[in-house]
């Protein structure tokens, strides 16, 4: 299988990568920065540099071309402002639907986050409320679309080792934290499992194991 990983720098995505690669899949990791090409490669992926705030849908559909599934990792990252989340969280993933559709890939996984699907509460800090706007934007448009798709949406990440043991369900999930690792986990058997498509999953440490946590919700 073919998966390429927006964002192929991210903690999660080079998790994700090592993981995919290590069971014989071909993970492409696009990235914006070409000094992240190495760690990329050295996780067991193809690199590719795109930058997704400049890149047009049919470049990164022309990147897309021959892969069985996307998955949605890039963020705007901690220290970014609002202005970002709206242009990385959501204008990034809109962009990467609009190419898989152009590109005929229909899997397509999204990391989001817990909190989105809802106002954020009054009081809540500014950067914030656009990172809650911003993927909940991304979560609508992707909803809108004719594709396989799958939302998750983590608890607050750690990165602690993989403990193999999840809750993962439908909102809402009670609010907690979860490894990177385990995420990554998550994500290789959500892109496996097309029974999972057009759900939105939330995420947090648990009791269950991954792949049978999947299994039950497939
Ligand atoms: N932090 C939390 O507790 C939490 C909780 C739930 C969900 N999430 C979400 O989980 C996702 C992954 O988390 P993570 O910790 O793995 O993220 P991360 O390490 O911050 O990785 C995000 C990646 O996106 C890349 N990126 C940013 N702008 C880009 C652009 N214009 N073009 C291409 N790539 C770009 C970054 O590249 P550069 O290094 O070049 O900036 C970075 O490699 C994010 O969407 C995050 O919002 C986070």
């Amino acid at each position: 299988m073919r998966v390429v990983i927006a964002g192929g720098h991210g903690k999660i995505a080079l998790l994700l990568e090592h993981l995919l690669a290590g069971r014989g899949d071909q993970a492409v990791g696009l990235v914006r920065n070409p000094a992240h090409v190495a760690d990329v490669q050295k996780a067991g992926a193809e690199a590719v540099v795109c930058d997704l705030e400049a890149a047009s849908a049919d470049d990164v559909a022309v990147l897309l071309s021959g892969a069985d599934a996307v998955v949605f990792a890039a963020g705007a990252g901690a220290g970014s402002g609002a202005p970002r989340k709206d242009s990385v969280d959501r204008g990034a993933s809109v962009l990467m639907a609009d190419a898989a559709g152009r590109a005929g890939v229909r899997r397509f996984v999204q990391i989001s986050s817990m909190g989105a699907g809802q106002p954020p509460r009054p009081g809540t800090d500014e950067v914030w409320a656009a990172y809650i706007a911003a993927k909940t934007a991304a979560e609508d448009d992707l909803r809108a679309r004719d594709l396989d798709w799958t939302i998750l949406r983590p608890g607050g990440l750690t990165d602690a080792p993989a403990t193999g043991r999840i809750r993962l369900a439908a909102p809402p999930v009670p609010r907690g934290t979860i490894p990177r690792a385990d995420v990554a986990a998550v994500i290789a058997a959500l892109i496996d499992d097309p029974g999972t498509r057009h759900q939105t999953l939330e995420l947090t440490g648990g009791d269950s194991p991954v792949a049978a946590a999947v299994r039950s919700i497939s």
